[in-house]
């Protein structure tokens, strides 16, 4: 399957979840099991390249795509989480996203220091989300050499925001 199909999948949404928001929904995507197969393959290729010893999603679409990528790489998964739901000792932090503000946590002891983690998610739009994911995953003591993404928005700068930050970025589609 090309990229170009993977694209064709993607269902956008109207107006979600707020006015004017173009919504990129993967619901589509992962419900064609070609179409989601693909997606992680094209993925896992790219984590493996890059070196993972551990992969990184962040809640929730993000440990749809993560998860499965790091089964195939047959490295751990570490889950960056919203608020509140991890049991012991969290480092979190706050970020503004496309249509609100959110908190993610990580519980150190999930990552070894000086593990090389690759973040994947399924979209980024300011790159909020991965900024935050990466700033906890180095706190941790890892290493984050790329961010990976099956959809990435240019136009709201989020990839660039990630280069700046010595973060590579590599993305399956693009979406004006
Ligand atoms: C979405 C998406 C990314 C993030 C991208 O998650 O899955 O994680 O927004 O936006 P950003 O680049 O502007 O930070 P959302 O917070 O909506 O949560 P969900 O995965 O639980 O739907
Ligand atoms: N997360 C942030 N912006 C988004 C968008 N436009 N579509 C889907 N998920 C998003």
């Amino acid at each position: 399957m090309t990229l170009a199909d993977l694209k064709a999948i993607v269902r956008t949404v109207p107006d979600f979840p707020a006015p004017g928001v173009q919504f990129r929904d993967i619901t589509t995507l992962i419900g064609h099991g070609a179409g989601f197969a693909a997606a992680v393959g094209h993925l896992a290729g790219r984590a493996r390249s890059a070196g993972a010893q551990a992969i990184a999603g962040m809640e929730a679409r993000g440990f749809i795509f993560g998860a499965a990528v790091a089964v195939q790489l047959g490295v751990g998964f570490v889950p960056v989480r919203k608020p509140g739901k991890l049991p012991a000792a969290t480092i979190g932090v706050d970020y503004a996203l496309e249509y609100g503000s959110d908190r993610l946590e990580v519980d150190p002891d999930a990552i070894a220091a000086g593990t090389s983690v690759v973040i994947v998610d399924d979209l980024i739009a300011t790159g909020g989300t991965a900024l935050a994911a990466a700033a906890l995953l180095r706190k941790a003591g890892a290493s984050v050499p790329i961010a990976l993404f099956v959809i990435d928005l240019p136009d709201l700068g989020g990839a660039e925001r990630l280069r700046a930050d010595g973060i590579a970025v590599d993305a399956l589609m693009q979406f004006e």
